[in-house]
């Protein structure tokens, strides 16, 4: 958990002093109140001693108690500052890190736990700093400082609550060190509950359609049960610390009483009364010691899962990214694209995904991926947007390797529409000038030659009609042509469409490739298809085979020389389309 404290800004470091500055005046200031008592405990067994005098002690105990009191208020107000802002701050630093984690790292860490880590364990660190932090800087001030100022009396009862106070404490590490792994599971117990309900929520309609209610009442029984068993487990263990306090704080006054008592007895008549005054002094500073301990249990109960968290925390802080920025920053130049020999094997899988593909596109050309489903064109098309870096090879955009780019400038270069349609919350116009500035005659524009044009005009308002979450209120195909119009608004240097036009149907797929041939001549495009008829007319069409080049060339030149493109050709075209 200390690691994750270097994440502190000067600000934090700031509160953090003012805390401790004020904790340790309330400290002291209580741990001198107990002197005062000794003091009128003497002169209450004093005969002649007057009211007045015994008074004025009594006045500078109220008001000592006073200014204690204030510091605690003061201290609560800068830990609670010191919480709120710090854990602000790490879900900043977490999201900022995820913005930049290639879906490699994603995929390690899955969606449902990093969404774990940056809600529910920042709260953990939250709430620890705000309920805890107080009490981890009190309680070793406050023993220290006590035991202290207790260290000139009697040996006695010094090495007495000495022992009883190790002892106390080897449980308390004890517990913490058998909790640890127990809340660890806890957390990772949570991932999974939240992958459960997420994947239940998001395939509701598949849920539904297959009647498979009672199976996933089932899967999240599961994962309710091991959660629930487990943080029993771990909470039954933290339950020994409040007993064992209560236990140890009875123990350690009788002892105190029993010492006391053989000392009076032991002492002379004259000794007896500095005795007793000593006595209650130092009964006092003990419990309090140990009042301070029964303050920690709350804290020791916090403490495992909050180190579980702070490093599930510095998990994501920590990783190295798989994807290194370059510092290039070219804007848009010659259009060219080039792949030398590059491989490709995804993490942990153990045959290649793609194996030496070489190929270039120049301005303006098309060039088409077709192939059977898993032979690798997603994957290729991914690692021009450097989802993923090569394993070997090299891909050369306007005459760079991509990685000396930064990310933001090659992706800028960039029109893609993913093989699956994203459309976020937000409207028609949002969702196509998306995350830049919406100019309406470019969105109208976009709309047109993306042929969305016939369904966005009667939609309630027009394009600032709303698109609910996942693009739910419209069509797969309508979600694939808003997805164009997208890459279109970019105006960019390449285009990429990945499967981007299987869900329309064969008139619109025609029309929308003509208009995007219209409009936008002079990009670069590579189109991954199915259907051979969409990529018929392509400058350059490359057949892939479990991630092999085994065709490239157009479509006439194919079907002459490549067996497994007349194959498909054969399957999807007319005897009439092939002549
Ligand atoms: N994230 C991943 N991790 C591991 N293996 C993957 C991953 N994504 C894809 N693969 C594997 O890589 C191979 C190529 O997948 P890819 O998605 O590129 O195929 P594709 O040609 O686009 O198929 P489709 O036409 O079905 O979209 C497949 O064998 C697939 O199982
Ligand atoms: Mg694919």
């Amino acid at each position: 958990m200390l690691r994750l404290f270097k994440h502190m800004t000067r600000q934090h470091v700031f509160y953090m002093l003012w805390l401790t500055v004020f904790i340790v005046g309330q400290v002291v200031l209580e741990l001198t109140v107990p002197d005062y008592m000794s003091d009128i405990t003497k002169l209450i067994n004093t005969p002649g001693s007057t009211t007045a005098e015994i008074w004025n002690l009594g006045k500078m105990m109220i008001l000592l108690s006073m200014l204690a009191f204030a510091c605690s208020l003061i201290s609560k107000y800068f830990s609670a500052r010191l919480a709120a802002s710090f854990s602000q701050h790490l879900r900043r630093k977490i999201f900022n890190c995820v913005e930049n984690f290639s879906l490699e790292e994603i995929d390690r860490f899955s969606t449902a736990s990093l969404i774990t880590r940056s809600t529910n364990d920042c709260s953990q660190i939250q709430n620890i700093m705000s309920r805890a932090l107080n009490q981890i800087i009190r309680v070793p001030i406050m023993a220290g400082y006590a035991l202290f100022k207790i260290a000139t009396r009697y040996w006695q009862w010094l090495a007495f609550t000495a022992a009883s106070l190790s002892i106390l404490f080897a449980l308390l590490i004890f517990l913490v060190i058998y909790a640890h792994p127990r809340f660890r599971k806890m957390q990772s117990y949570t991932d999974n509950l939240n992958q459960v309900t997420r994947e239940n929520m998001t395939g509701m309609r598949v849920v539904r359609a297959y009647n498979a209610e009672e199976y996933e009442e089932a899967k999240f029984a599961k994962a309710n049960t091991e959660l629930t068993e487990n943080a029993l487990k771990a909470r039954r263990a933290m339950g020994l610390l409040q007993p064992a306090t209560k236990f140890v704080n009875n123990e350690l006054n009788i002892g105190i009483y029993c010492i006391g008592a053989y000392l009076i007895s032991a002492a002379e008549k004259a000794e007896q009364l500095e005795i007793f005054s000593e006595m209650v002094v130092f009964s006092t500073y003990a419990a309090r010691i140990v009042r301070a301990f029964m303050g920690m249990n709350m804290i020791f109960n916090m403490i495992p899962r909050a180190t579980v968290s702070a490093e599930r925390i510095n998990a994501i802080l920590d990783t190295k990214l798989s994807i290194k920025d370059g510092n290039k920053t070219e804007a848009m130049t010659s259009g060219t694209m080039e792949f030398r020999n590059v491989s490709f094997t995804y993490p942990g899988a153990n045959v290649p995904a793609l194996s030496d593909v070489s190929f270039t596109a120049e301005k303006g050309q098309t060039v088409a991926f077709i192939g059977a489903t898993g032979s690798g064109k997603s994957t290729l098309v991914n690692l021009m947007m450097r989802f993923f870096d090569a394993s070997s090879g090299e891909i050369i955009v306007d005459d760079v390797n991509i990685k000396d780019f930064t990310q933001k400038s090659l992706r800028q270069k960039m029109g893609y529409a993913s093989q699956q349609a994203v459309l976020f919350t937000g409207t028609v116009r949002s969702n196509i000038a998306y995350a830049v500035k919406d100019i309406e005659e470019k969105v109208r524009k976009a709309v047109r030659i993306a042929q969305a044009e016939e369904f966005v005009s009667k939609m309630r308002d027009d394009i600032d009609s709303p698109i609910s979450r996942g693009g739910t209120n419209v069509s797969g195909g309508q979600k694939q042509r808003l997805s164009v119009a997208r890459a279109v608004y970019r105006e960019p240097e390449f285009y990429i469409f990945d499967d981007t036009f299987s869900a329309l149907d064969y008139k619109t797929d025609r029309t929308l490739r003509a208009a995007l041939q219209k409009e936008t001549a002079g990009i670069t495009t590579f189109i991954v298809a199915q259907r051979i008829g969409t990529i018929k007319d392509a400058d350059k069409i490359i057949v892939l085979d479990e991630g092999k080049v085994i065709g490239e060339g157009t479509h006439d030149e194919l079907m002459k020389s490549c067996e497994i493109y007349r194959e498909i050709a054969r399957t999807q075209l007319s005897l009439e389309d092939m002549a």
